[in-house]
């Protein structure tokens, strides 16, 4: 048997000293319980959850998928629809979505069973870029552009500023292709971005991570990451 936090640090979920945190702050479970206690022991058979998610002794796994649409984020769905892990079919281990795409989204989302790369990947504060191409209704105008560039709130929730441009226009249909930056995740954030300023999204796909794009792939495809892809990411998030 093994200390909790030993355990979490040494599956490279975090820090020690991180996995305390996690520990203390409520979001490890053991066998179903949430553990606020450091010191708590666990063998092998102890099934661990950190935010809902099974840490892995397993090699680590990085996967880039093209999600098309009409597939779920969330590792499983209890209507039984496809989810985005059911199309990653050539990798043993078991990976989880970093972070969403909607529904009706498409475009790049990683997959990996690294769950200390993945919280950072996810958090803001590492401000990794996320740019997403969009179909609006109506076009937007300089000042709709420059309040996005600015930082937009949106039903009292406070959006970073983005960079936001114009890729083509169709005045006859008035539609536009908007192409918008964020290093932010949250809900819905870019159809609320684009909403706010009087133009609904039609079509959204999230065409970069950082420094990785979807070239080479389809929608349905996925591909491991190389090597160098995967340091990258580590520096990217300070893990380097
Ligand atoms: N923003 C959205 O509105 N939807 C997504 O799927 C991703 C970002």
């Amino acid at each position: 048997m093994e200390r909790l936090q030993k355990v979490l640090a040494h599956d490279g979920v975090a820090s020690r000293r991180q996995s305390e945190k996690l520990i203390m702050s409520g979001r490890v479970k053991v066998n179903g319980s949430v553990v606020t206690e450091l010191g708590t022991k666990v063998g092998v058979h102890d099934k661990i959850l950190v935010d809902g998610v099974p840490i892995t002794t397993e090699a680590p796994a990085y996967v880039m998928l093209y999600k098309p649409r009409g597939v779920i984020s969330t590792s499983n769905d209890e209507k039984g629809r496809k989810t985005v892990v059911d199309l990653v079919e050539n990798v043993s281990q078991r990976v989880y979505p970093v972070g969403r795409l909607d529904y009706d989204t498409s475009g790049l989302l990683l997959l990996t069973n690294d769950g200390e790369l993945a919280n950072r990947l996810t958090h803001p504060k590492y401000e990794v870029e996320k740019t997403y191409v969009a179909r609006v209704t109506g076009i937007p105008t300089n000042d709709a552009l420059r309040e996005l560039r600015q930082g937009i709130t949106v039903d009292e929730i406070k959006y970073a500023p983005a960079k936001a441009k114009i890729i083509s226009t169709d005045e006859k249909k008035k539609i536009a292709i908007v192409s918008l930056t964020i290093h932010e995740g949250k809900n819905h954030q870019v159809k609320k971005m684009l909403n706010a300023i009087g133009c609904p999204v039609e079509k959204l796909k999230r065409e970069e991570y950082g420094f990785l794009t979807l070239k080479g792939l389809q929608p349905g495809d996925a591909r491991n990451l190389k090597p160098e892809e995967v340091k990258e990411l580590r520096r990217l998030t300070g893990l380097a």
